[in-house]
This record gives structure tokens, sequence and C-alpha cells, in this order.
């Protein structure tokens, strides 16, 4: 681990948001790309370049600055600087975020390109995540890798940063088998998506309000928990008992509910410190552990749903809140008795990364769907 200014770099390999409906391939599909003095990529004879396809993967979309180094569909590096300096002010400070990637990016590319053991004129590619996510920090990984391409003549490709979540399952074996559905849980997304190939996929159903990681980071700012609280809620549940009843929302068909739960949570914490002052500190770990349950139950039962609705018994969870470890006991022990084969990824492939970028990337290139110099990042959903 290298730690440099206020950030932690880890490289975690070596060793060890969407719109209801289809899900595009690409923004900007089905563009060739010839650099100057170089054969087309994709076109896998001739110089040792083009022998491998090798990019490099810039993931910046919130508050994590990520490189990965992926070649052939296979990491060799997946570099993380983490800005830890959110945490004093209880949520991502965007403008904080967008100056502390740019400090990041330069030492986070190094080092990844450094552990991968490559050097520059290897690459095929440059990749990036052009989005959904926080606009500022986005065009510092944006802006980054078209400089970063065009200095070095390589095509460019865009990667949507929900669908490469998804495709994070794609970085080590086994590989969910298609038709799969992925319940895709992260800070500012929750939704169970039927993936029928790498790059095609469609929404089932999606939150109406927040994200389970919101959710979880919200109820733990109740609580007095740092942020993100996510994995703090899951440390502290780890010794406590899930007696707190909280209500279960009555939403239609596949989609997610939870600010009424955020409600219920306020309310009863509310109610119960009047009566006793102590009670949060008292109780944590229950309160944790009760917290955890009521959104760990939201989200399996509608996997359930989506499940014996499609008949798909592949079932994968991704995004930073399938690191919890409360969803992945339950998706395994659902899986037992519903007859799925499950997919968990490791947890480096649960938060955000830029392997899963430059896994995405991987398969973008085989199709040759390459960008211009002109894409901008979107905030959103995606572009089109
Ligand atoms: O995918 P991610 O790293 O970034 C986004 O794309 O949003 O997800 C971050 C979210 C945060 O809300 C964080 O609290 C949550 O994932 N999270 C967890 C755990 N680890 C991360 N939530 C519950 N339990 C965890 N162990
Ligand atoms: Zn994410």
């Amino acid at each position: 681990m290298l730690s440099i200014g206020y950030t932690l770099i880890k490289n975690r390999a070596n060793s060890d948001r969407l719109k209801r409906g289809t899900i595009p391939t690409s923004a900007c599909k089905n563009r060739t790309f010839a650099p100057e003095n170089s054969q087309l990529p994709g076109k896998f004879s001739g110089n040792q370049k083009n022998m491998h396809v090798t990019i490099l993967a810039i993931e910046s979309s919130c508050d994590d600055t990520s490189a990965a180094i992926i070649r052939d569909g296979n990491v060799l590096s997946n570099c993380v600087a983490s800005q830890e300096m959110h945490e004093q002010y209880g949520g991502v400070v965007p403008e904080v975020a967008s100056r502390a990637h740019q400090a990041n990016i330069i030492p986070v590319v190094d080092l990844a390109i450094r552990k991968a053991g490559i050097h520059k004129n290897e690459l095929s590619a440059v990749a990036f995540t052009r989005g959904p996510g926080l606009l500022g920090s986005l065009l510092v990984g944006t802006s980054f890798a078209k400089a970063f391409a065009l200095s070095f003549n390589l095509p460019l490709i865009e990667v949507n940063h929900m669908q490469a979540h998804v495709l994070a399952h794609f970085a080590e074996l086994p590989h969910p088998r298609f038709p799969f559905l992925c319940l895709t849980v992260s800070g500012g997304h929750t939704q169970i998506i039927r993936v029928t190939d790498h790059l095609e996929m469609e929404v089932l159903g999606e939150t109406l309000d927040d994200a389970a990681g919101e959710a979880f980071d919200k109820a733990g700012k109740m609580l007095g928990l740092g942020y993100p609280a996510g994995p703090l809620i899951d440390k502290h549940a780890r010794s406590g008992q899930a007696r707190f009843p909280f209500p279960e929302p009555a939403v239609p068909g596949l989609n997610f509910s939870f600010s009424g739960l955020k409600t219920a949570i306020m309310y009863f914490l509310r109610d119960q410190t009047k009566e006793q002052k102590n009670f949060i500190e008292e109780n944590l770990a229950d309160l944790c552990a009760s917290i955890q349950y009521a959104i760990v139950t939201i989200l399996i039962k509608k996997l359930r749903k989506a499940a014996r609705q499609t008949g798909i018994r592949e079932i994968a969870i991704a995004g930073g809140v399938s690191a919890n470890s409360g969803l992945r006991q339950a998706v395994e022990s659902m899986g037992e008795k519903e007859g799925w084969t499950t997919y968990v990824p490791r947890f480096e492939y649960c938060t955000d990364n830029a392997a899963m970028i430059g896994i995405t990337a991987y398969y973008k290139y085989l199709r040759q769907e390459f960008c211009g110099q002109e894409v901008a990042p979107y905030a959103r959903g995606f572009a089109n």
C-alpha cells in the first residue's frame, strides 16, 4: 500500500447509473479508429502491440481514483486511491473530490502501469468511465483519458459505470452464464438487470427513490457513524441481533423504495432517545443488525421475485453494497433454497474500481466500439 498525501493507493490485483429499458451498448457505436502509422485496433496480427489487447482503464466517477491494466480480458493491475477526507463532511463533497482526482490520477495510472509490468507502448486502447457519476469527478478521468489517448495515438473507449459493475463478474472465474440476473446495488443505484450478453442488458426494476447504499449511509448518519456508513453498519451488525422491526415497503413489480424505511428509522430513533438518552449508544449493534436485515430483506425478496418471474437461476450481485456480509449470506442461502447458481464478487470488485471499466472496455474493443475525442461525461443515466 502506497500513501500519497491525503489518499491511499492500493493495488488490488496481481496478488491476490441507468434508466429502465435496454442498456445501450455504446453511445458512439461501431466507430472505427485508425491511428496514424498503425494498424486498425482489433486486427491482432502484425506488430507486438497488436498481439494482445492491453487496455489502460480509468475510473473517477465518485470519490475513488482508480486505474487498471487489462490484458486479453485478464486483470494485470487494479490500483485505487480512496479519498478519505470526505469522512469529516459526512458525505462526498463534489468539488473536493474533483481536486483530489486531479492530484491522484497521474500517480495512480503510473502505479497501475508499473504493477502490471508493461510499457506504455504496449497499450491497445484507453478506457474511461463516462457516467453516471459526479460531473466534476468524471471530467478529470475523461480529460486524462483523452489526453493520454491523443498523445499515444490510441483509440478511446467510453464505459457506463453501472454496466461495468455487472461485468466485474468477468474479472475472475467462474463467470455467470447468460442469461443471468444481476442485483446491482451501489451508493447511487439499485437495479435488477437481465444480462443476455456482455454488452446486452435490460433493467427490470430499480429504486424509485434512494439507492440501497444511500439507505445504509443515511441510516448510519442517524446513528452517528462516519461516512460511508455501509461498511460500519456491516461491522457493528455482526455482534448484534435484528430485534427492532422496521417496515417493508409495498412497491409493485420489481422496483424498490427505501425512503419509507429511512423515515421509519428516523422516527423510531427520535422516540426511543426521548425516553432513553443513550439509546443509540447502548443498542448500536442491534440497531445496525436490524437496519441491515431490513435493507437486505427488501433486496432479496425482489431478487427472488425477479428470478421466479424470469425463470433465470444464474444470479449475481454487484456494486458497493454487494460487499455487505448480510447480503452476501442472504443471496447464498436463498440460492440454496431456490436452486440458483450464485455469483458473489470478491470485495475488490464490489466497490468502485478501474478493473471493471477495463473488462467492459475489453468486450467493447472486441466489437470495435470506440469513441471520439468529442465525447462528454454524463451525470445520470446514459448518453445516446
Ligand atoms: O459501488 P460503490 O463503491 O460506489 C457507487 O457507485 O456508488 O458503492 C458505494 C456504496 C456506499 O453507499 C457504501 O456505504 C456502500 O456502497 N457499501 C456498503 C458496504 N461497503 C460499501 N454497504 C453495506 N455494507 C458494506 N459492507
Ligand atoms: Zn459504483
